[in-house]
């Protein structure tokens, strides 16, 4: 299954991220890609992803016959703050040049000529769009016109905030990630905006961000149901609610069981009780 953003680029519905992994990133993304994910989330970020061991793993799938252009690759630009003190760029540079040498060193860790998708790792002020995110984003719209992106997109970003890039961006983005909380009616707000503007959105930390929602007894009557894992009702009420959910998961077995997540159908009440658990 895929979803298709407003500019009729499609992304497969289920995206394998991979933050936290440091020296496993390389076997673990190979085991992602042969356990059937073909969409990959990382960043150039030294602190929480090894981009350039996603290129390792990509090299390695390569030899086994697996394309790069049968794969989705999303990658990110974040800002020094975001660094931890290495930037893969020079960090007295303006900002245009920094994501220009940000895009640069992504493609040469992934060991390609283009991405599918390019993300703002997250706007420079917690409320509103300032100069240096329209700065940012001028770069990211020029990327994407010169085909060296298919997508562009912004991530742990507010409603107000993407109404606002909506409104006024040359390009509109084609994604946006967050992190995604039943608390927040599973970040309705941007869902629904995504949803007017053709944009995909993608929900990150389904499990870890609602560990108290998982142990209701309501998902659990859901999973009994259908005799599936907590994870596959969650992830597959993502699904069905329209978001492309991340998993960044280590296991073999939960790799596959959520890439089944789709083999079930929750009922139109079950999605409505779980949307508003947490409300
Ligand atoms: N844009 C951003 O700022 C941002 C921030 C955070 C994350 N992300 C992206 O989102 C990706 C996913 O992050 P996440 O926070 O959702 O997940 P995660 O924290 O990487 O992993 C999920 C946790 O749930 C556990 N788990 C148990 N059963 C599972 C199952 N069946 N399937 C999956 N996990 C299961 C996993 O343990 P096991 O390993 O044992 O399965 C793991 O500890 C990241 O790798 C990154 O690409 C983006």
């Amino acid at each position: 299954m895929v979803l298709t953003a407003y500019n009729q680029v499609a992304i497969p519905s289920f995206m394998y991220g991979t933050a936290w992994k440091k020296e496993a990133t390389t076997g673990l993304v190979t085991l992602a890609v042969e356990s059937g994910f073909s969409a990959i989330d990382t960043a150039n970020q030294l602190i929480h992803y090894q981009e350039a061991l996603v290129g390792e793993a990509l090299q390695v799938l390569a030899k086994k016959g697996i394309k790069r252009d049968s794969l989705f690759l999303q990658t990110k630009f974040t800002s020094v703050d975001g660094q931890g003190g290495r930037t893969p760029y020079d960090a007295a540079a303006d900002l245009t040049t920094q994501v220009r040498q940000s895009f640069d060193s992504s493609l040469i860790h992934l060991g390609t000529e283009y991405l599918d998708s390019y993300v703002l790792h997250a706007p420079f002020q917690r409320r509103g769009l300032g100069a240096a995110d329209w700065e940012v984003w001028a770069v990211m719209e020029e990327l994407c016109r010169g085909g060296k992106t298919k997508m562009i997109g912004v991530s742990n970003i507010t409603a107000a905030q993407l109404a606002q890039l909506c409104d006024q961006a040359k390009v509109k983005p084609m994604v946006v990630q967050n992190r995604c909380f039943a608390a927040l009616g599973w970040d309705r707000a941007v869902r629904e905006i995504c949803q007017i503007n053709g944009i995909i959105y993608q929900g990150f930390s389904l499990l870890t961000a609602n560990r108290e929602v998982l142990g209701a007894s309501e998902i659990h009557t859901v999973a009994r149901r259908l005799n599936a894992t907590i994870a596959q009702v969650i992830f597959r009420f993502a699904m069905q609610i329209g978001m492309l959910p991340l998993t960044g998961t280590t296991s073999e077995q939960h790799m596959k069981e959520d890439l089944e997540s789709d083999r079930f159908v929750l009922t139109t009440e079950e999605l409505q009780r779980i949307e508003t658990i947490a409300l």
